[in-house]
């Protein structure tokens, strides 16, 4: 059920929360299927109602930059550096755990993901409990992850939870991971917040892990965030278009328009050239193609700096099942 008038349902909200139930959230990512952290019967059922792999760990939300050290412990300078940059926002931070945070939290890692989202209605619901949520993202594990309450209705279908509406959201992709293995400060997974910003803030670089060992954070998994149909990525639109002449397909632009191409079976994400818009509407984008009957979708990649790199990475997790 997607709840229109939501700051009038926190309250109902919260209730079905300190039950141990499900909420789908708004945060300024992705929406977010949240129970109680401290509830293992709220995990289980996150793990349940997502068919998500014990192993794959959650994140914790928080509602002020103090309860970091409810959850955490140990964390260093650099972590604090970075919360008072990015917080409320799109960054998660890996540390070490507190011995309370419960092992299928963090798929019986000593780490544990936690971050202060950006939204609202999320930060008005946080106020109203006195523990945090652990939300992934409210998507079937693997799949599109959900950027308007109705992306997490259709993905989650008969399992969908109560689902407080919070409109479009604003970044449309997942937070950045940063954890700080070996004590230096690595990246786990590109997303809202660029590389670059983090290194800016730290005043150094942020080594990433790579993706040919085994994933430090599933959702480094090679196939992820992926649509029902196919996906190919092209360095060339026009000369793939030709290659691929006799397929049904929908183009996902960076800012090029083809206007010798049938505009509806085209996306550009950002006319303009901002990657921090081609982000936002990237999810948004794979959603509506999934259900125009495409044979293919190809995708254009985009520029490897900025934000292009969190977006090309979904790309690739998305294109992993090649036709
Ligand atoms: O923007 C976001 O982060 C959204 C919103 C809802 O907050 N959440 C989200 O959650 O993307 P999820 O579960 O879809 O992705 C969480 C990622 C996974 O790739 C998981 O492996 C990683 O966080 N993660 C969580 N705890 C970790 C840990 N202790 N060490 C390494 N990676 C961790
Ligand atoms: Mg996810």
């Amino acid at each position: 059920m997607i709840i229109k008038d939501s700051f009038k349902n926190i309250e109902h909200s919260a209730k079905l929360l300190k039950q141990d139930k499900l909420v789908a959230i708004p945060t300024e990512t992705v929406y977010g299927l949240a129970g109680n952290a401290y509830s293992e019967k709220a995990i289980q059922s996150i793990y349940e109602v997502k068919n998500r792999p014990a192993k794959n760990p959650l994140i914790v939300h928080i509602k002020n930059k103090n309860v970091i050290s409810e959850i955490a412990k140990n964390i260093p300078e650099e972590a604090f550096k970075l919360a008072d940059a990015f917080w409320p926002g799109p960054l998660t931070l890996v540390l070490e755990k507190q011995n309370h945070i419960l092992p299928s939290l963090t798929a019986n890692k000593s780490t544990v993901g936690v971050r202060m989202p950006n939204h609202e209605i999320t930060l008005e619901l946080l106020k109203k409990l006195d523990f945090p949520l652990v939300a992934p993202s409210a998507n079937r594990s693997n799949h599109i992850s959900p950027t308007t309450a109705e992306h997490v209705r259709s993905s989650l279908a008969s399992k969908s939870p109560y689902i407080l509406e919070g409109g479009v959201c604003k970044s449309g992709i997942e937070s950045t991971i940063i954890g700080f293995k070996n004590g230096k400060p690595t990246l786990y997974r590109h997303g809202a917040i660029a590389k670059e910003e983090i290194e800016d803030v730290l005043n150094c670089s942020v080594v990433e892990i790579s993706n040919d060992i085994l994933p430090e954070s599933p959702g480094m998994f090679k196939k992820h965030y992926s649509p029902n149909t196919p996906l190919l990525i092209s360095k060339n639109v026009k000369k793939d278009l030709l290659r691929l002449n006799d397929k049904k397909i929908g183009i996902i632009c960076f800012q090029n328009n083809l206007e010798d191409f049938n505009q509806n079976n085209l996306k550009v994400l950002s006319s303009k050239g901002n990657l921090k818009e081609a982000a936002s509407k990237l999810y948004s984008t794979l959603h509506g193609f999934d259900n125009m009957g495409f044979d293919l979708i190809l995708a254009e990649e985009m520029p490897n700096v900025g934000l292009g790199l969190a977006i090309n990475d979904r790309l690739k997790r998305a294109s992993f099942s090649e036709i």
